[in-house]
């Protein structure tokens, strides 16, 4: 079996999309392998989702620490244990604070439900009906210390229709969701591989040159 990079994901809630890439992770040349889920929530259908495929999930409730930072450095501490290369955010419905974002540079990724810079934040689906806008859809993106507004991997786009309902644009946004994040990460976790790739035959070509000078 090939390399795999090691991915966390976060969620608070159903878990759709962290089930598009449970799926997604089960090819075998898929690049990525699920390693850890943690949620902020119990009762998150999601941390039933990773147990169902064998994945070690891990409840941290966001209510028992004092402040944001006590409760991303359990986080980043947990994250860094399980020896994850990528952060997945999927539905987590939690703010993560400058130190945490920088403790993970280009390493955290985030689906949001609107083509970004449009609509960042909540409410999208709703906001979007409000400014009639005639196509949404969903946005792939690194994250950074400003909210929805990091590097930019990939969009989907949606028709947006005369009857919609924020719930009837919702659901065809989040189909899209599931497409853009299994296509993403194989990406960016092919992005990883190749230049450790790169990394390795550069110093296997410095160890050469300076066995041929000693
Ligand atoms: C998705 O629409 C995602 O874009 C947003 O929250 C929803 C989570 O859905 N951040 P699920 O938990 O992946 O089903």
């Amino acid at each position: 079996m090939s390399e795999k990079i090691k991915v966390a994901v976060l969620i608070s809630g159903n878990g759709t999309n962290l089930q598009a890439l449970i799926d997604a992770c089960i090819a075998p040349n898929y690049p990525a392998e699920i390693v850890l889920v943690i949620s902020n929530k119990a009762n998150a259908k999601g941390i039933e989702r990773a147990q169902k495929a064998g994945i070690k999930t891990r409840i941290i409730d966001h209510t028992n620490y004092r402040s944001r930072e006590e409760f991303d450095c359990k986080l980043s501490i947990i994250l860094s244990n399980s020896e994850c290369k990528l952060v997945c955010l999927a539905g987590f419905m939690r703010i993560l604070s400058e130190s945490f974002v920088n403790t993970w540079p280009n390493s955290i990724l985030n689906i949001h439900p609107s083509l970004l810079p449009s609509f960042p934040g909540t409410k999208t689906h709703e906001r979007a009906l409000e400014a009639g806008v005639k196509f949404s859809g969903c946005t792939l993106h690194f994250v950074t210390a400003e909210l929805d507004a990091g590097p930019i991997i990939g969009q989907a786009a949606v028709p947006v229709l005369d009857n919609d309902t924020p719930k009837t644009l919702a659901n065809r946004v989040l189909i899209e969701e599931h497409k853009l994040y299994a296509l993403g990460l194989e990406l960016v976790a092919n992005k990883i591989l190749k230049n450790k790739e790169a990394d390795l035959h550069r110093e296997q070509s410095t160890v050469s040159k300076s066995l041929i000078n000693f």
